[in-house]
């Protein structure tokens, strides 16, 4: 017995000593866990890194287990859901991961985001990392889109096609831009196979690259702390920070403790609200798509609303330009306009602890305009919604705009030198 305990490790350290001699196996181990520190005061808003990939794993897994039941075509798609729903053992529990887990994903990333405005994550020196965390986002709506009209119901065919249509309010080319997004003069079939394409093949692809490369540029360039600490300039003889922690097995415990919990959150939705009323999975799509049956009220699903209610909020036609192309202005901006926040946050610090009351009110501003703008993007438009939403389109974007006066006019204080000791 004693022989064989001694056997196991001597058999694995030569493992691992072959294995080392081919590939960098202990090298990348503490390079990117053992060895990598975080500060030691992460609190709940760096858990949502961790959780948004255990979703990305979620959705990969449960795309590959649905597509092996599901028919990409226009007679077949919307039947083999149902079938998927009814006859494939754990067929339902495997839809409702992927819907559910679809819109997990997008509370996780707005999360995250905001982590990032909050401890001003997109300053030197990860500009880069936070470009790429854009990059993802785009990436994830696009996912979102071509695989909302996979189940083929009337709202996932209707709301694509004035997605798409939108495209059409483009001066001079737009007709033929939507043409060639559709395939056809109408959403059909031939539009059905290549959002097939894009949500099963392409996007994953790109999506689980461009992670890699986030999880790269972050451990080169390191974790931000939340009280704008910078861990890397205090460090022990043997060049360990001494606000740190490794990342495992210290970082892993808590990632591990996040999961538990956010499971419980995630499977009583999946169990007993996976629907949630109409917001996850709606109601008119529980109706096959029909071309001549237009859904009463034509809303995208919830993660998409704040910027399709500001698509709406431009309502005046300008310099000969409808005002649908001005909507599609509006909202192509309000998407990528975080990605410029590197260049216009001028504040001397990072972190929202040590900013000015300007800043922490822009953000407050902000995050309600995006809250309101996202309850508008689901009501049926009236005159008073779509003042509302012109008015929170341009807090929303003021939150931006003026962030290199504000944050520079403000009175800061500076971050404290050492993680205090709790
Ligand atoms: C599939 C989606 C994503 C995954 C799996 C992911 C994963 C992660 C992980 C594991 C971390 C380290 C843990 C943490 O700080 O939470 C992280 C940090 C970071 N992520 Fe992401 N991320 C995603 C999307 C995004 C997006 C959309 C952005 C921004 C546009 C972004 C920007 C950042 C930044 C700036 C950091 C460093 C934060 C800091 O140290 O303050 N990420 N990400």
């Amino acid at each position: 017995m004693e022989q064989a305990k001694g056997r196991i490790p001597k058999i694995w350290s030569s493992l691992v000593g072959w294995l080392d001699e081919r590939f960098p196996v202990t090298e990348t181990w503490e390079y990117h866990l053992s060895k990598y520190y975080a500060p030691k005061n992460h609190n709940f808003w760096y858990l949502m890194g961790w959780l948004a990939t255990f979703v990305l794993v979620n959705q990969l897994l449960t795309g590959i287990w649905l597509t092996m039941s599901y028919i990409p075509s226009g007679e077949g798609a919307f039947a083999s859901v149902e079938y998927i729903m009814r006859d494939v053992e754990f067929g339902w529990l495997l839809r409702y991961l992927h819907s559910t887990g679809a819109s997990a994903f997008f509370i996780i990333v707005y999360l995250h985001m905001f982590r990032g405005l909050m401890y001003g994550s997109y300053r030197k020196p990860r500009e880069l990392l936070w470009l790429i965390g854009m990059a993802i986002y785009l990436v994830l709506m696009a996912e979102g889109f071509f695989g909302y009209l996979l189940p083929w119901g009337n709202m996932s065919y209707w709301g694509a096609q004035v997605i798409v249509s939108l495209f059409g309010a483009i001066p001079f080319v737009g007709p033929d831009l939507m043409e060639w997004i559709r395939g056809d003069f109408l959403m059909s079939e031939i539009t059905l196979n290549r959002f097939f394409a894009l949500h099963v093949v392409a996007l994953p692809l790109l999506l689980v690259a461009l992670v890699f490369v986030h999880f790269v540029a972050l451990h080169h360039v390191g974790s931000t702390a939340p009280d704008g600490v910078d861990i890397k300039k205090h460090k022990d003889a043997s060049g360990k920070p001494l606000d740190g922690i490794p990342f495992w097995p210290y970082s892993v415990t808590h990632d591990v403790h996040a999961t538990v919990v956010f499971l419980f959150i995630f499977c009583a939705v999946v169990f007993f609200a996976p629907e949630m009323g109409g917001y996850f999975l709606e109601k008119p799509n529980f109706e096959m798509a029909n071309p001549l049956k237009t859904p009463e009220h034509i809303a995208p699903v919830w993660y998409y609303t704040p910027f399709y209610a500001m698509l709406r909020a431009a309502t005046y036609p300008l310099f000969g330009v409808p005002a649908k192309f001005w909507g599609l202005v509006v909202m192509a901006a309000a998407i990528v306009i975080p990605a410029l926040l590197p260049w216009l946050d001028r504040s001397p610090v990072a972190s929202m602890r040590c900013k000015g009351l300007a800043s922490k009110s822009m953000l407050g501003v902000f995050v309600l305009s995006f809250l309101v703008l996202g309850y508008l993007g689901i009501t049926p438009p009236s005159p008073w919604a779509t003042a509302l939403a012109q008015l929170c389109t341009v807090l929303y974007f003021a939150y931006f705009m003026l962030m290199p006066w504000y944050t520079q006019v403000e009175k800061t204080t500076p971050p404290p030198e050492r993680i205090a000791p709790r």
